[in-house]
């Protein structure tokens, strides 16, 4: 029998889901200018799509509410994923990456780096290069501290900079609801904030200077029995008090979503978007109408997690 071999793509979607972070613990400021964390990763149902065609040259489009806010230069992490894949192939990156972009833009749920996640794994498949997952998550870790997790999903504990990723169980699916900010937050920025604030409390910003951040059991346990109410006690964001203080308005929001009966509350990761965890979907609209009604952030969003990281939607032959 002769086995024709199937032709190759045409094109390769990829779905791949935002996150937040149910716990954010930040270390002191590496030599590399860096924070080790202990970075409790949760991933949420909202996501992006990123479709990888052939083309003469790496190309990127972008289409989503938000799509005038994405860079479609070197600098796009969806196209610096491309490259590197391509350049460790030896090949040429040669493809179209359309990103269909739902995640907000710089509102610290890692947008940026799950389309970066989503490019690897479309262009994976449209090249025919079968990258195995550790090599692909050692590429991720290279492009930036939140890709190998959005490579990943589910939940998970992430260590260093947040690039060294332990999977944690999770016994429930948990109702989000998440405050869009106008306009993003920069991440360095952010921690910059966080350096500032440690020296003006006079306790010190560098790693002598800081405890080394640790998972908290609590939360880890909560996860894991899907006791959301737990889990709700014990959210926390070492980067929260820096969001604040970059943009107080934050607080308005925080406690709009809390008045509407959010079980917890927190910023997510570098902010501006804020999360609130909610006891149910009866519960979580009745938060997303609150938070609507209170004119103190641009959009809200509703949705659910743990889901899986970056994977293949559609492929086209
Ligand atoms: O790794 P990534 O490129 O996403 O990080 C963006 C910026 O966020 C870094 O340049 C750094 O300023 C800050 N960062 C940090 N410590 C981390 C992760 C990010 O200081 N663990």
């Amino acid at each position: 029998m002769t086995v024709t071999p199937a032709a190759p793509p045409q094109s390769v979607t990829v779905r791949v889901p935002a996150k937040v972070n149910v716990q954010l613990a930040v270390g002191g400021r590496r030599p590399d200018g860096f924070h080790d964390l202990a970075n409790v990763f949760f991933a949420v149902a909202l996501g992006d799509e990123v479709t990888a065609t052939p083309a003469d040259t790496l190309r990127i489009t972008v289409s989503g509410p938000d799509a005038d806010q994405v860079p479609l230069d070197g600098s796009n992490l969806a196209a610096r994923a491309a490259r590197l894949l391509a350049h460790r192939h030896g090949r040429t990156p040669d493809v179209h990456l359309h990103i269909a972009k739902d995640i907000p833009v710089a509102g610290g749920m890692a947008g940026g780096s799950a389309d970066a996640a989503a490019a690897l794994v479309a262009c994976d498949a449209l090249w025919g290069t079968a990258t195995p997952l550790d090599v692909l998550l050692d590429l991720a870790a290279e492009l930036g501290s939140d890709v190998p997790f959005a490579l990943l999903g589910g939940a998970a504990l992430g260590r260093g900079r947040g690039e060294i990723l332990e999977p944690l169980p999770v016994g429930a699916d948990v109702h989000w609801v998440f405050a869009v900010a106008d306009g993003g937050l920069s991440t360095p920025a952010v921690f910059r904030e966080c350096d500032r604030l440690r020296d003006e409390a006079g306790t010190g910003s560098d790693t002598d200077a800081v405890p080394d951040p640790q998972p908290d059991p609590a939360l880890l346990d909560a996860l894991a029995a899907g006791d959301t109410a737990a889990l709700a006690a014990a959210l926390t964001n070492d980067l929260q008090a820096a969001a604040l203080s970059l943009r107080p308005a934050l607080a308005d929001t925080l406690r709009a979503g809390a008045d509407g009966g959010a079980l917890g509350s927190l910023v997510s990761g570098s902010g501006p978007t804020c999360a609130f965890l909610a006891k149910d979907a009866e519960s979580a609209a009745a938060v997303a109408d609150a938070l609507a009604a209170s004119g103190t952030c641009r959009a809200v969003r509703v949705t659910h997690g743990p889901v899986p990281g970056a994977h293949i939607t559609a492929v086209v032959r």
